[in-house]
């Protein structure tokens, strides 16, 4: 049954039912849809449109159809009505006869979808804040294992460029993405303070005719507010741009850790091991463990990106106020959510199951010393010569040390302050306590201020991450 059959006399053609209708996709609404319709069934007895008794009576049938919903939405889906809204109001109109024909009163599938939406995406923002926080779990107990080590914390090179820079703590880097995951779920909550908005009542455009205490059936809704304009109301879908940019970061975040990973795994870095339980083989190679996983979410962040893009290309330039283009926000909207919780519940066993190659990972992080080229310019910073000295005086350490293939730290003495008196006239001289500023444990140490990577810095971070996290 349609819900517009009035003025038409002819039949639709196939095509453009099959093109028009939105129920393939949005019976995924159905559950935000009958609560939606429990409220307006209360509000429109509130507003004397309906007795008490017909209220109880739509209540039931829509929470049977609930029921019915929940045991198979395939069916529901592949049902045939136009869309979600048809899909109650028939089979209400079915169970209750005439009364289901009184429940649309006074509303519209404009202002119901709109709620329908944000009833459903609040939802979600819910489920992702806790999917981003397990993540954020499984990323402290790595962080947690790795700097309480019985050799002590796990050092990492740390790269800019994607060429070794200084000496970082794993700990440290694992910190890092808990920081941006933390980012994501205030950008969620965030969302969700503006989604949580009431448009039902609004009408198709120009408000209800009824008299509906909007902001009582938005706290029925368990919306804290309702939307302050008709207009703005049908045709808002900010909250679902909101939420996929905010999808689209975590998302990007997600793939940045994944490109680490996936890096940090080949046999160039070996600075981890993934378990096979998230990897696969090679149906030719048969030495390979490919990270699919990680591959896989760092895919999936082009696909989320897309995502946003196609519903703000959809949105520009729309009229106001409701058009039927706006039934292309579901499909992007509900795979950007789709995607990105899938890609965030994979993400905490990779981590979890993380073996970290310690050993690879020291010898990395050290290397041929020169990542200690910034230590050696603090050393003699710290003797009263000029920065910009330093850094030269060091770059020229780092080319002898190149040149003639000798660890920096193992320069000797005369070497280095041959090296210094080139750099002009000063008192400063470099003595034998430089073999301990340049060693992995000096260079993290000094390290020292707020958001360094200093092993005490660490721990506290780990300590207040933990707090932040819950
Ligand atoms: N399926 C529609 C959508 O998702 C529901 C609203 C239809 N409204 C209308 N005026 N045709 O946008």
């Amino acid at each position: 049954m349609s819900l517009w059959g009035g003025r038409f006399t002819g039949k639709s053609d196939p095509l453009f039912k099959a093109f028009n209708d939105s129920l393939p996709f949005d019976y995924r609404l159905v559950h935000a849809d009958i609560a939606g319709s429990i409220c307006w069934a209360s509000a429109i007895c509130k507003a004397g449109v309906i007795t008490a008794a017909e209220r109880d009576a739509l209540h039931a049938a829509l929470r049977e159809l609930d029921k019915v919903a929940a045991a198979d939405g395939d069916a529901v889906a592949r049902s045939g009505h136009e869309d979600v809204h048809s899909w109650v109001e028939s089979n209400l109109i079915a169970k209750v006869g005439d009364l289901g024909k009184k429940l649309h009163t006074g509303r519209s599938r404009n202002d119901q979808v709109a709620t329908d939406i944000r009833l459903w995406t609040t939802a979600q923002l819910d489920t992702l804040n806790i999917a981003v926080q397990r993540v954020q779990q499984a990323l402290l107990a790595l962080a947690d294992g790795e700097l309480n080590t019985p050799a002590g914390p796990t050092v990492i090179p740390g790269y800019t460029h994607l060429q070794r820079g200084q000496p970082v703590l794993f700990s440290h880097w694992c910190l890092a993405y808990v920081e941006m995951l933390h980012r994501d779920r205030e950008r969620f909550a965030d969302a969700r303070k503006r989604a949580a908005r009431s448009p039902l009542g609004c009408g198709a455009l120009a408000g209800t005719a009824f008299p509906v205490d909007r902001p009582s059936l938005a706290a029925d809704l368990q919306l804290p507010e309702a939307c302050r304009n008709s207009l703005d109301a049908v045709s808002d879908r900010d909250f679902a741009f909101e939420t996929m940019s905010a999808c689209s970061l975590c998302a990007l975040h997600l793939s940045r850790l994944a490109e680490d990973l996936i890096l940090y795994t080949s046999s160039e870095f070996a600075f981890v091991h993934m378990d096979d339980a998230v990897t696969s083989g090679s149906s030719l190679m048969p030495q390979k463990k490919n990270p699919d996983a990680m591959e896989l979410i760092r895919g999936k962040a082009g696909r989320i990106i897309g995502d946003l893009v196609a519903l703000a290309v959809t949105l520009k330039g729309l009229p106001l106020a409701y058009n039927k283009d706006m039934q292309e926000d579901k499909e992007p909207l509900f795979d950007a959510v789709d995607h990105l919780l899938l890609s965030l519940n994979m993400t905490v066993p990779v981590i979890a199951t993380l073996k970290v190659d310690r050993e690879t990972c020291r010898t990395a992080a050290l290397g041929d010393g020169t990542v200690l080229s910034t230590d050696l310019a603090d050393y003699l910073v710290d003797r009263g010569m000029p920065f910009r000295t330093a850094h030269e005086v060091a770059g020229k350490a780092v080319r002898l040390a190149l040149h003639s293939k000798t660890p920096l730290h193992k320069l000797t003495v005369a070497q280095f302050n041959a090296i210094v008196g080139e750099a002009g006239p000063t008192s400063v001289r470099i003595a034998e306590d430089i073999y301990k500023a340049l060693t992995l444990e000096a260079s993290l140490a000094r390290r020292a201020a707020m958001g360094g990577t200093s092993p005490l810095r660490v721990a506290e971070a780990l300590a207040a991450a933990r707090v932040m996290v819950g």
